[in-house]
């Protein structure tokens, strides 16, 4: 049986011949002028390839009609004025972005990404619409199997086909989704992580800035209807309100998980002039007091560990042996002089304690007892990293409640420690999984303007950027001021999410992120609607804009309406009161959980 080909044309599809070529555009003079109306930016056009059955597949990028006043055919009835008439030069200029057999060799109706060969001066081009659309839109997820398929949404070239990427590569070597605020990149995340979900053992751990996607741990019913079931479980930062009896979900990160740069970048003021000393006193006691907790149980461990080892001691011990130091004199020939370090901690002692008692900072340390164990720290990681069954493979942490100056650091240190669980794990154990990085500008910044403490977060996260996908380490990143977003994280992204992006500077960077031939297809990004985005990368075999499915479950909307809200209710005046004492309070009232 023959297998009919995708695409075939006849003269009426047939735009014109190509007129230029250089290394990836192609300029096609445009001699059917009825068709030109329809080839839009965007639209897809096949080039006869070196053979009859290879097409070179551009998209669209430019649509000229050029006005030319020519000498008009000499009038026999008076053949010695020359008249001119103004006469149009049609052109379309699109890059080549993949080829199209017929054939290629056992198969039939190939697509693959890249153009195999540069199209030749006067080959013939076509416009690929009606049944040539359909059939090659359909084509493009096809060579995915049913293990491979993450399905966003349709294309807008043709709504019919379902846009489907390959969910391997998508996640293999991170990917990211940017757009303007609105645009609709929660909803694209929840889709994202909708898909994920049908995969048995997906494994996501989602850095939710504003506690938005609580809803997929907990969705509430649609009027009238019944919940659909979650998709998540959700874990938050503990809060201040959360110290005394932390619920269950609550995640503490205790100062001893920090390293010794991490620890320092949030309490040594490098300008002091003692900081030299300070970092020396405080690194040497910190391993002293680790190995003071291996004690004689461990010495596997004790034999081979370093201060950044994550073994817990007590924040106490560290403070006493500080000021020790700090106040003891030293001995001289003819009684006590000025001790070697004294006086010269008091201002790190001070910092430290600022923060240790700073209820804002009590997830790092005002941890809760059995924070302090050894094994504690096992299985902290296991509930995230390997659930068991039943549970959701997908974990919404909520770090709504971490002050802002301390979120880099906080998201660093968790992504570390969980990458460095997975980099020391017996290879052939290792589960992949991903991080989804929302509102990635809040916490990994542009290098040049990260203070010490944004610094250690864009280590962690960019180490994973460049060596996860070795071990089976992926990021999703997410934000709406790419300008802002590390780039050497940005560039390690091999696929793109790109909705509506308005920022001359937000788009400039996407393009500077892109292939030159992209140039021409990103342009149209401050047009897209809400929901529609450019799928850009290896995981599609074509750059393609499309229109994003809706997910079941929506992110908490943070859309009021204002001008309807404003003719409806009154401001409540209790209400401020009771916030302003919740403010007081630094925790909610009841649960101590938003
Ligand atoms: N795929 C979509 N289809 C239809 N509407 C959408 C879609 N994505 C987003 N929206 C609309 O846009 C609004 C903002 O989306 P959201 O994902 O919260 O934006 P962002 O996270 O980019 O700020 C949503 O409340 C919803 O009304
Ligand atoms: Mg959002």
């Amino acid at each position: 049986m023959s297998i009919a080909p995708v695409l075939s044309f006849d003269d009426a599809c047939k735009l014109g011949k190509v007129a230029s070529v250089d290394t990836s555009r192609v300029l096609i003079a445009v001699e059917n002028a009825t068709l030109l109306p329809r080839a839009a930016v965007g639209s897809l056009v096949a080039l006869q390839g070196a053979t009859a059955q290879e097409y070179l597949i551009g998209i669209t990028e430019r649509v000229t009609r050029q006005l030319r006043e020519q000498t008009a055919q000499p009038d026999p009835m008076s053949p010695t004025t020359l008249e001119t008439e103004i006469v149009p030069d049609d052109a379309l200029r699109v890059t080549l972005v993949g080829t199209y057999r017929t054939v290629d060799g056992t198969v039939r109706n190939r697509f693959k990404r890249g153009a195999d060969s540069f199209p030749q001066i006067d080959r013939e081009c076509f416009l690929i619409e009606g049944g040539n659309l359909q059939r090659f839109m359909g084509l493009l997820g096809k060579e995915l199997d049913e293990t491979q398929r993450l399905e966003l949404g349709t294309f807008v070239l043709d709504q019919s086909a379902a846009a489907i990427a390959n969910g391997d590569r998508f996640f293999q070597r991170h990917a990211s989704i940017l757009g303007s605020t609105g645009s609709g990149k929660s909803w694209c995340v929840s889709l994202i992580l909708e898909r994920a979900n049908a995969r048995q053992h997906a494994n996501i751990i989602v850095f939710d800035m504003h506690g938005e996607y609580s809803s997929l741990a907990n969705p509430t019913a649609p009027q009238g209807g019944t919940s659909p079931s979650a998709i998540a479980s959700q874990y938050k930062i503990a809060g201040p309100g959360d110290l005394d009896s932390p619920p269950a979900n609550a995640l503490f990160l205790p100062y001893w998980l920090l390293n010794r740069e991490e620890m320092l970048s949030m309490i040594l003021d490098r300008s002091d002039q003692n900081a030299p000393n300070q970092a020396s006193r405080f690194t040497m006691h910190v391993r002293a007091l680790k190995e003071v907790t291996l004690g004689t149980s461990h010495d596997d461990v004790k034999a081979t560990f370093t201060v950044d080892s994550p073994i817990p001691y007590k924040l106490n011990d560290l403070l006493t042996r500080l000021e020790t130091d700090d106040t003891t004199k030293g001995v001289g020939k003819s009684g006590p002089v000025k001790g070697e370090w004294e006086g010269r901690l008091t201002r790190f002692i001070s910092r430290l304690q600022a923060k240790a008692e700073d209820r804002r900072y009590g997830f790092m340390f005002k941890p809760p007892d059995t924070a302090l164990q050894y094994d504690w720290l096992a299985k902290q990681i296991s509930s995230l990293l390997a659930p068991g069954s039943g549970k959701h493979g997908i974990k919404i942490v909520d770090f709504s409640e971490v002050p802002s100056d301390v979120l880099p650091v906080v998201t660093g240190v968790f992504a570390r420690l969980l990458y460095d669980v997975q980099f020391w794990m017996e290879p052939e154990k290792r589960t992949p999984f991903a991080f989804v990085c929302d509102e990635a500008h809040l916490y990994l910044p542009v290098k040049e303007d990260a203070d010490a403490v944004e610094k250690q977060a864009l280590y962690c996260f960019e180490r994973i950027a460049k060596e996860g996908r070795k071990y089976g380490v992926s990021l999703l990143v997410v934000s709406q001021r790419p300008s802002d977003v590390s780039r050497t994280i940005l560039s390690q992204c091999n696929n793109f999410l790109i909705l509506r992006l308005t920022n001359d500077r937000d788009q400039n960077v996407v393009r500077r992120l892109m292939p030159d031939s992209l140039a021409g297809v990103l342009d149209g990004l401050p047009l897209l609607d809400t929901g529609e985005a450019l799928l850009l990368g290896d995981a599609i075999l074509l750059p393609a804009r499309i229109r994003l499915n809706r997910p079941t479950i929506e992110p908490l909307s943070q859309t009021r309406e204002f001008w309807k809200e404003w003719g409806e209710r009154e401001p409540d005046a209790a209400a401020v009161e009771a916030a302003i004492e919740t403010l007081r309070r630094q925790a909610r009232a009841g649960t101590g959980s938003t």
